[in-house]
């Protein structure tokens, strides 16, 4: 290695070369569960005077792990060389073993830690996109995408496949949506018009778990038909999937699996992992930020993208400990949040006279929940409006989601109008039943005022 290497005390050269460190040991789930003061003790730093209602958008990160990561903080800030030299590498390797056992994965070397899924489409576009250029995909080839897919991985698809040569199809899903049948006909429709031709489909890049409207995928099914129908490549952004629904990359087997950490899986921000399936085309899979471990597989390039804060990746092994004090682990907190946002869910519909977006078995942690029509919210920008207006007039925070709909499509109902917008609910373990109470009694009271939209300002840019 050169010399730079050892400026910067970074071991180079690879895993198994003495910088990795033993696989961590992992707390067993303790029978005796966490007390709802525990929990709440855990969380102390939230805002008591807000209902947070969103853990989807950002996450949470318990006490216990924030100080875990300041202990790594310190650690480096006591003696960067020694950090670098004999810390930063063994303790992500901690990391990613912890992170293998979750997710199922044959070997730790099919796990790199990321920033955020951002930056795992990033890698797997950046990755597709060389193949258009350097001639290995014919121009006009395909790329399938969901059109729920989020917002920012359309326009990295954009960016880097769409400009490199490749045929953008996207697969209308319906919403309100019924079943997981309605999801793989529209995705068997967008393969056809993908192979029209003569094309090829160079890769399939389908959600785990949709972010808006939120909508469980049966990722398993349509990476299966995938295979079938000679898709080159899958990669699933599951960016809300670990801590939310079971994750078992093997059992999947798509070729690119991403999710990030610090949503679902309580890790402070940001951190993500991107699991390559053994076998897949991964010699040419590079980190956007190149350094000193370019060409030293994407664990350790990723491991290594110069000075920085990598703290929120160290301590996957205390948040396990986290989870494991819940009854069950990490599956029983799944499975609880899951029962709990149903049942607020339905609550919440109930007390609205309107319905749910799917049904219970295409949900995890997170649920829409149809807002009564006479609100009027009738475009992007009125459900902007109207979440501000819910989070500084209620201290309520929301996602909300408006359901345009195109020609011929039809609205589900509420008790006297067309349903155009949902409330999209999250659970998780700091959650109470209060905080459902008070968004339904906000939109209670608004619909009894007489409230819509359009009496609401517009919405302040911020520069
Ligand atoms: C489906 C999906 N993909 C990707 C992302 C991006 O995640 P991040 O902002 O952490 O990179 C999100 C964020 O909510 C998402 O919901």
């Amino acid at each position: 290695m050169d010399d730079d290497h050892a400026e910067n005390g970074h071991c180079g050269g690879g895993e198994g070369r003495g910088c990795n460190g033993p696989a961590p040991k992992r707390a067993r789930p303790s029978p005796a569960a966490i007390s709802g003061a525990e929990i709440a003790a855990e969380f102390s730093h939230h805002d008591p005077s807000v209902a947070r209602l969103n853990n989807g958008s950002f996450g949470s990160c318990p006490g216990s792990v924030l100080a875990a990561q300041a202990r790594w903080q310190r650690l480096y800030l006591a003696q960067p060389d020694e950090f670098y030299f004999n810390r930063l590498q063994p303790g992500l390797l901690r990391s990613r073993a912890a992170v293998r056992e979750v997710i199922g994965a044959e070997e730790v070397g099919e796990v790199s830690l990321v920033d955020n899924a951002t930056t795992a489409a990033a890698i797997v576009l950046q990755h597709v996109a060389w193949s258009f250029t350097e001639g290995a995909f014919r121009k006009g080839d395909a790329v399938v995408m969901l059109h729920y897919a989020y917002g920012a991985v359309k326009k990295s698809i954009q960016a880097y496949v769409a400009r490199a040569g490749a045929e953008v199809i996207e697969v209308p899903l319906p919403f309100p949506v019924s079943s997981d049948a309605d999801i793989v006909r529209e995705f068997r429709g967008a393969l056809d018009r993908g192979k029209a031709g003569g094309r090829r489909v160079r890769l399939a890049v389908i959600d785990h778990i949709t972010s808006m409207p939120s909508v469980v995928i049966p990722v398993k099914e349509l990476t299966r038909i995938c295979r079938e129908e000679g898709v080159d490549q899958v990669f699933v952004d599951a960016a809300h999937a670990i801590g939310n629904v079971p994750v078992d990359v093997e059992d999947i087997g798509a070729d690119f699996y991403t999710s990030n950490l610090h949503k679902w899986f309580f890790c402070p921000p940001a951190v993500a992992f991107l699991h390559t399936r053994k076998g897949a085309d991964s010699s040419n899979l590079h980190h956007p930020v190149v350094s000193h471990e370019y060409g030293n597989g994407l664990p350790m390039e990723s491991g290594w993208i110069g000075t920085r804060d990598y703290s929120p990746q160290l301590v996957v092994p205390e948040v396990i400990d986290f989870v494991n004090r819940f009854q069950g682990g990490i599956q029983g907190i799944q499975k609880r949040n899951h029962e709990k946002v149903v049942e607020m869910g339905k609550m919440l519909a109930e007390a609205w006279g309107t319905c749910l977006g799917s049904p219970p078995e295409m949900c995890g942690s997170m649920i829409m929940v149809g807002l009564p029509g006479c609100l009027a919210i009738i475009s992007d920008k009125d459900a902007m409006r109207f979440r501000t207006h819910l989070r500084e007039e209620f201290r309520v925070e929301v996602p909300i989601y408006y359901n345009s709909r195109k020609d011929g499509e039809t609205a589900a109902k509420d008790e006297n109008s067309a349903v155009t917008a949902y409330a999209r609910i999250s659970h998780q373990v700091y959650n109470v039943e209060e905080e459902y109470h008070r968004l339904r009694d906000a939109i209670k009271k608004l619909v009894q005022d007489g409230f819509n939209c359009a009496m609401l300002p517009p919405v302040k840019k911020v520069m």
